[in-house]
């Protein structure tokens, strides 16, 4: 009898006869052989079959399965140092579970738009699996490290009366006749739990109504968020420190050979040590405003335009190529692939290309006061090959819990991390405002009615302590980690401005 076993436990099993089910994932085959690549949840495994006496029936019924037909195969494991996952079966067995006809999503190239309407499929393919196989570790890292380190998990409610960021981006919903939102953020209740608690921290889904298309903004997202009693901003700034190394090292020690299949260069990922780097908002606004990075964009854009030149004119050969005398059907069909990975790259590039004059005006004409816009962290970003904490923002562009800074009072004490190669902020973090007075004028500063945020108050009036804490983002974390450019992959299924299928 066959062992029943799966393609990751396969190095167990050389020279026996074993039992694997799974997909179709490809399949080639020159007349007298069959090469079936298995997929299985766990690896993918060639799989050989020859027609023989013994296997003419498995044969038969192989050879007109449809990509993605679920299957089971008996065989004898092999070690095959080049094939494969390193492991080749030999048939003598196959039974069809269920056919495929028509799977829609084939090696060859498909547009992003196709791919997502397809989600449910597309989870199938090498590239999506590996990537959240990936957040599964991040996951796992980021609560193992607050496990760990004595902070106690609370689940804060997804159901919240009052706006917890800004009002702007609040979904209502309708709670028995009355209006309610739900959650951006778990921290006020964090707030509450760490005065019992001391350490604390939240990990669940959150929400906000964003309506703009970007690459970084979802509409559900998931954050993780400390907060604890008797902490200060260097407090924070140095828990975040260590949790992002932690996390950003676990993930390269159990994933290198993924991230290699997904082209992410981990030198990068080597470099996230502490130290990191820090700079305040004010040092930020003039760094934006100076000629070094005028220089800098301009020089990207000279390198941008120079990419643009050379993918075209790869464009041509290869379009010339293929429409040439005497090609070979395989060899125009790879060109074809080729030349659309090419005209995706094309297309990014020639969007950047067209936006850096924009993001060189926004820079050179900076103002105090303002938020970090996308463009300008990604500046600010690309200067450092470490992640960046940018601190003290001016106060009137942040939440209004932020505490203030005693020595400038325009300034609160927060900061965002920037993540570098350009990813943009992944944490935004703060002390929060423990005076009652401060708070309940800043309250009045920002319009907000008093009533629903009375229980937060209690807290500045029973008790108050110096607390702080933040907000990490586990989807940009992992665009970033795994080297994607658009949030959209790094989540099951996306929910995003004009998304909400399948
Ligand atoms: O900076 P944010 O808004 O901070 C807070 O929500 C605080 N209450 C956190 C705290 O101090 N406890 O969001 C924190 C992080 C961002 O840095 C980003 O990584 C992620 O959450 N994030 C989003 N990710 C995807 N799509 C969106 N629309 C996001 N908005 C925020
Ligand atoms: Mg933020």
């Amino acid at each position: 009898m066959a062992t029943r076993t799966t393609i990751a436990e396969l190095a167990q099993h050389v020279g026996q006869a074993v039992r694997l089910s799974g997909w179709l994932y490809n399949r080639r085959s020159s007349g007298k052989i069959q090469f079936i690549i298995l997929r299985d949840g766990t690896g993918l495994c060639q799989c050989v079959l020859e027609r023989a006496d013994a296997t003419a029936a498995a044969f038969d019924a192989a050879e007109h399965l449809g990509q993605e037909s679920s299957l089971m195969v008996e065989g004898q494991v092999r070690r095959d140092e080049r094939g494969t996952g390193g492991y080749e079966l030999t048939v003598t067995h196959l039974e069809v579970v269920g056919r495929a006809e028509n799977y829609p999503i084939t090696p060859k190239p498909h547009g992003v738009e196709f791919l997502m309407e397809h989600r449910h499929l597309w989870f199938r393919s090498q590239r999506q699996w590996t990537i959240l196989r990936i957040r599964a570790t991040l996951v796992d890292a980021i609560r193992r490290y607050f496990n760990d380190r004595g902070f106690v998990c609370i689940d804060t409610p997804i159901f919240a009366p009052s706006a917890g960021e800004g009002a702007q981006t609040l979904f209502s919903v309708d709670y028995f006749g009355e209006t309610v939102y739900l959650a951006q953020t778990g921290q006020l209740y964090l707030e509450a739990a760490c005065m019992s608690h001391r350490k604390v921290y939240c990990f669940g889904p959150t929400f906000r109504a964003e309506k703009s298309k970007t690459r970084r903004h979802l509409t559900e997202f998931w954050m993780v968020e400390p907060e604890i009693a008797y902490a200060d901003l260097d407090d924070d700034i140095a828990l975040a420190e260590d949790f992002v190394e932690n996390i950003v090292q676990r993930v390269l020690r159990d994933h290198r050979a993924d991230l290699a299949f997904l082209g992410r260069d981990v030198a990068p990922l080597e470099a996230v040590r502490k130290p990191f780097e820090r700079m305040t908002y004010s040092q930020a606004a003039e760094v934006l405003r100076s000629k070094r990075v005028a220089d800098m964009l301009d020089e990207q854009l000279a390198q941008t335009q120079a990419r643009v030149a050379a993918l075209k004119s790869d464009l041509e050969a290869k379009e010339a190529e293929r429409s040439g005398p005497g090609v070979k059907k395989w060899r125009a069909e790879k060109l074809v692939q080729e030349m659309a990975e090419l005209r995706e790259e094309l297309a990014d590039l020639e969007e950047l290309a067209r936006n850096i004059p924009n993001h060189k005006h926004l820079a050179a004409n900076f103002e105090w006061g303002g938020d970090l816009g996308g463009s300008d962290e990604t500046i600010i970003a690309r200067l450092h090959d470490k992640p960046v904490f940018v601190t003290h923002y001016p106060r009137t562009c942040k939440a209004f819990y932020m505490k203030r800074n005693e020595q400038d009072h325009r300034v609160v004490n927060n900061f965002d991390m920037l993540a570098p190669e350009g990813y943009g902020e992944v944490i935004g973090g703060s002390q929060r405002e423990d005076d009652l007075g401060v708070l309940e004028e800043r309250m009045r500063e920002e319009k907000l009615d008093p009533a629903p945020y009375e229980w937060y108050l209690d807290l500045r009036r029973y008790g108050t302590v110096p607390h702080a804490g933040f907000g990490l983002g586990v989807e940009r974390t992992l665009a970033w980690l795994c080297g994607l450019k658009h949030v959209r992959e790094t989540i099951p299924f996306a929910r995003m401005m004009g998304k909400v299928e399948p």
